[in-house]
C-alpha cells in the first residue's frame, strides 16, 4: 500500500509501505495511483514527494505476481500521470530504485538520493526489459551510451555516480525525505515542461554504437535474449518519438515475458534464495540451527585453492592464518595473496588488508583460530594425518573444513576426536572469484557447524548449498559422466572442437575440452589413478578399454602420458601458440592421434550431430542429478541447478540442468537415454534413473513439485 499525508500544509507525502523493499505489487500501484490523483486534486497541495518507508525507495516490481494474470493499474498509465501532473513530484530515494522502482522515479520531475542509495534496471537479469518506459526515459536523461550500458547489463549504481549520470538530481547526506520536501517546495511555480523526460528530445548517439554494442552483446549474451531486445528497445529511444517508442518496448517486453528464458531466469533468482535454507537428515535445519561467528581462521597448503581461499576470507575482514609446508609455495603463494590484496586496495582507494594474514610452516600456530579449510593435495592418507595433527594441535570447539573436491568426508572426521566439528567446504577455482561453495555434511556433522560454514560462505559473498556426502558430492559428480560422454563422441568420430561447439552454442562460456585445457589434463589424472582407473592400480586383465567392469576412454590419460597436459605445455586437446597461451587453436597432430587410436581399436568413425553432443552430455548429467535427488544427497532441484548454475558455467538463462529438463519434457528426456543406454549397454549410468521414471509414471508433474516425490536426505556412501 502507499501512505498519503500532508505536510507544512502544502505539500503531499506519499510513502509506498510494502515490507520489505515497498515491491511495486497490484496494491501499492493502485494505491500509489490513487493518492497521487488526490494530490493533483486537493487546490491546498502544491507539490508531492514520493518517499519509501523504512529507508527504502523501492525495489521494482513484485515478481511473484509474474506467475499470475496482472492486477491492478498497470505501471505506464500511472507514472504517465505522473509526469503529465501540473504539481512538481519529488521522488526521495533512500536505499534503493531498482527496475519499476527507478521507472517510477523518472516518471517524477526530480530526484533527490541519499549518498548510500543505489539504483538501477536490474530487469535484463530476469529475462526482461524495463518496460514501464524506463528503456525510453533512462536514454533521455543519461544520452545514449551510458542507458544503453545500464540497461544491458543491469548494473545498479551508488548515488554519486548516478549523479553524475545525471539520473539523481542533488545528493544528500541528511534525512532525504526532509531534503525533498524543501526542494519540492523551492520549485513549486517553475515550468515543468523541461522536467517531462518523454518531451525531451535525444541527441544523436555516435556513429555505429549500437551496432558495436549488439556484436559485444551477442559474443557475451551466449544465447540469452534479453540483452539483445534491451538493445532494440533503447535503439527505439534514440530513433522513434517517445510514444512509438513505448510501443516497441511494449512488444519486444511481451515477447521476453513468456520466453523460456525469462522463466529460466526467475527460477534461477528464487532457487538462489532457497538454498539459504537447507535440512539435514536428522531433521535439522538452517530455520533452528546457531552459526558461531568466526574471528580467527586458518587456510592449510597455499597452492591453486588455498591462495584464493585466503583472499576471500580476509576481504570479509577475518583474520587468517596461512601454513604451508613447501618453502617455494609459501613464498609464491604469500607474493600472489599479496598481490590480489594490493589491487583490490587501489580499486577500492583504501589501505590493503595484508596485515590480516600470517603466513607460517607451522601447525602448531592453528592452537587458537575457530576454523580451520585444509587445502591440500587431493590425498587421503595426507589428509588424515593432516586431520589428526588439527584434532589435537586446535582448540576443542574449532571447526575443521576440507575442501576436498570429491573425498570422503566421513573417513577424515573419523580420524579426529570431534567429527561432529568437521564438514567439507568445497570452492571452486578461483576461490577469490568462483562464487560457489559446497558445504559437505557429513554423518556426524553437527548442526552447528553446517549453519557456520554456510553463515561463513554467506560473509565470503559465496552461493553456499548444503549438499549431502559421496564421492563428488553434487557438482563433480555429475560432471564425471559429462566428461565422460565427451571421450567417448571422441571415440565414436566426433573432434574437441565438433563437441565444444555444440556445448557453447548450447550457452556454456567454454566446451568441456577447453576447460580441461585450462585447468590442466594432469588434474583429472591424478583422480583417475586414485580411484584406480588408471596407472599402477588398474587390474590389466580387462580389456583395454574397460574398466572396473564398465565402459572407459584412455584417451586422456594417453595425452598426459605424453606430456599434453593443456594449455600449460601448449598442447592438450588443442594447440596454444607457447606454453601458457590461452588461445587454442584445432590440433593436427590430435586428431591424426584420435584416427589411429580409433583404428588401433578397431573404432568406426561415424558423423555425430550437434543434438546428439548435447543428448549425451547432458541427459547423462541430468539423469545423475536424479540419482543425487533420489540419493537425498541434494535436498530438492533448486540445489543442483544453484550449484551448476554458479560452479559450472551452465547457462544462467537456461535454469540449471534439472530446470532443463523440466523445459524439455521428462518424458523426451526418459526416451532418449533409454535410446542410449540401448546403444550403449555397457554405461551403466544412462540406464533413466527410478525417479525421473516415476516422475514420468506420475505425469512429469512441474519441477516445483518435485520435491514431493523425493526421500528424506541422507549421507550416502
Ligand atoms: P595444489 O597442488 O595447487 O596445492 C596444494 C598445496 O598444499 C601445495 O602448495 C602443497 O605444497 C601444500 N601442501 C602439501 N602438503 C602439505 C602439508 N602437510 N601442510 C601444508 N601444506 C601442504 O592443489 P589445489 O589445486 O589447490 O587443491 C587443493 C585441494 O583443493 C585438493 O583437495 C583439491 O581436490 C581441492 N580442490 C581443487 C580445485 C582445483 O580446481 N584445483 C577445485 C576445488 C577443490
Amino acid at each position: 500500500m502507499a501512505k498519503y499525508s500532508r505536510l507544512h500544509g502544502s505539500v503531499g507525502l506519499i510513502s509506498l509501505a510494502n515490507p520489505p523493499v515497498n515491491a511495486l505489487s497490484s496494491v501499492v500501484r493502485h494505491a500509489i495511483s490513487e493518492k497521487v490523483a488526490k494530490a493533483f486534486r486537493d487546490p491546498e497541495v502544491t507539490c508531492v514527494v514520493i518517499c519509501g518507508e523504512n529507508g527504502v525507495f523501492c525495489g521494482g516490481a513484485d515478481i511473484r505476481e509474474f506467475a499470475s494474470t496482472m492486477r491492478g493499474p498497470p505501471l505506464v498509465p500511472m507514472i504517465d500521470a505522473i509526469e503529465e501532473g501540473e504539481k512538481p513530484v519529488v521522488a526521495a530515494i533512500e536505499g534503493v530504485a531498482f527496475g519499476g522502482g527507478l521507472e517510477l522515479a523518472l516518471g517524477c520531475h526530480y530526484r533527490i538520493a541519499h549518498y548510500k542509495a543505489r539504483v538501477g534496471l536490474p530487469e535484463v537479469t530476469l529475462g526482461l526489459l524495463p518496460a514501464a518506459g524506463g528503456t525510453q526515459r533512462l536514454p533521455r536523461l543519461t544520452g545514449v551510451a551510458p542507458a544503453l550500458q545500464l540497461i544491458t547489463t543491469g548494473r545498479h549504481v551508488a548515488a554519486p555516480e548516478a549523479l553524475k549520470l545525471g539520473i539523481v538530481d542533488q545528493v544528500t547526506e541528511q534525512n532525504t525525505v526532509e531534503v525533498a520536501v524543501q526542494f519540492a517546495k523551492s520549485v513549486v511555480g517553475q515550468a515543468l515542461h523541461n522536467r517531462r523526460l518523454s518531451l525531451r528530445q535525444l541527441s544523436c548517439p555516435p556513429d555505429g554504437l549500437f551496432e558495436e554494442t549488439m556484436a559485444q552483446i551477442k559474443q557475451r549474451a551466449r544465447g540469452a535474449v534479453a540483452p539483445i531486445a534491451c538493445v532494440q528497445a533503447v535503439k527505439a529511444a534514440a530513433t522513434l518519438p517517445f510514444k512509438a517508442g513505448m510501443d516497441k518496448e511494449r512488444d519486444l517486453m511481451a515477447t521476453l515475458f513468456n520466453s523460456g528464458q525469462a522463466k529460466a531466469l526467475q527460477y534461477s533468482f528464487f532457487a538462489q534464495r532457497s538454498v539459504a535454507k537447507w535440512n539435514l537428515p536428522n531433521g535439522a535445519h538452517s530455520g533452528i540451527s546457531k552459526a558461531r561467528a568466526v574471528h580467527r581462521a586458518a587456510v592449510i597448503g597455499l597452492g591453486t585453492m588455498g591462495r584464493g581461499i585466503v583472499v576471500s576470507l580476509v576481504r570479509a575482514g577475518i583474520s587468517v592464518i596461512a601454513m604451508e609446508t613447501n618453502e617455494k609455495q609459501l613464498h609464491t603463494g604469500k607474493k600472489m595473496v599479496i598481490a590480489i590484496l594490493e589491487k583490490d586496495a587501489q580499486k577500492h582507494n583504501a589501505a590493503p588488508r595484508a596485515d590480516l594474514v600470517h603466513f607460517t610452516e607451522r601447525l602448531s600456530d592453528l592452537s587458537n583460530v575457530d576454523l580451520v579449510i585444509e587445502a591440500v593435495y587431493e590425498d587421503m592418507v595426507l589428509k588424515k594425518d593432516i586431520f589428526k595433527q588439527l584434532s589435537m594441535i586446535c582448540k576443542p570447539d574449532a571447526f575443521l573444513c576440507t575442501n576436498t573436491s570429491a573425498l570422503n568426508v566421513d573417513e577424515l572426521a573419523a580420524v579426529t576426536g570431534r567429527p561432529e566439528m568437521v564438514v567439507g567446504m568445497h570452492f571452486f577455482a578461483p576461490a577469490h572469484v568462483m562464487k560457489l561453495l559446497e558445504v559437505v555434511y557429513g554423518q556426524h556433522s553437527s548442526p552447528e557447524a553446517v549453519a557456520t560454514a554456510m553463515q561463513l560462505g554467506k560473509r565470503l559473498g559465496k552461493v553456499s548449498v548444503a549438499v549431502g556426502n559421496c564421492p563428488g558430492f553434487v557438482g563433480n559428480r555429475m560432471m564425471k559422466l559429462y566428461v565422460e560422454q565427451a571421450h567417448f563422441l571422441l571415440e565414436e568420430g566426433a573432434t574437441p572442437e565438433q563437441v565444444d561447439e555444440a556445448l557453447e552454442e548450447f550457452g556454456f562460456a567454454m566446451g568441456i575440452f577447453k576447460v580441461s585445457d585450462l585447468s590442466g589434463l594432469d588434474v583429472g589424472w591424478r583422480v583417475r589413478k586414485e580411484a584406480g582407473l588408471t596407472g599402477a592400480g588398474v587390474d590389466w586383465k580387462e580389456p583395454p578399454r574397460r574398466r572396473q567392469g564398465r565402459r572407459y576412454s584412455p584417451l586422456a590419460d594417453l595425452l598426459c602420458e605424453k606430456g599434453h597436459l593443456g594449455q600449460k605445455t601448449s598442447r592438450g586437446w588443442y594447440l596454444y601458440e607457447k606454453p601458457g597461451g590461452r588461445d587454442p587453436k584445432p590440433d593436427q597432430g590430435l586428431h591424426s592421434f584420435l584416427v589411429e587410436y580409433r583404428s588401433k581399436y578397431g573404432l568406426k568413425a561415424r558423423r555425430i550431430d550437434k543434438d546428439e553432443v548435447l543428448e549425451r552430455c547432458l541427459f547423462s548429467l541430468i539423469n545423475e542429478g536424479f540419482c543425487i535427488l533420489d540419493d537425498g544427497i541434494a535436498s530438492g532441484p533448486e540445489d543442483v541447478d544453484v550449484i551448476y548454475v554458479h560452479g559450472y558455467g551452465w547457462p544462467r538463462h537456461r535454469g540449471g540442468p534439472m530446470f532443463y529438463a523440466d523445459m524439455v519434457g521428462l518424458s523426451k528426456v526418459l526416451e532418449r537415454l533409454e535410446f542410449y543406454h540401448q546403444a550403449h549397454p555397457d554405461v551403466p549410468y544412462l540406464k533413466p534413473s527410478p525417479l525421473l521414471r516415476k516422475l514420468v509414471r506420475n505425469g512429469s508433474p512441474p519441477i516445483r513439485e518435485w520435491r514431493e516425490f523425493l526421500k528424506r536426505p541422507h549421507s550416502h556412501l
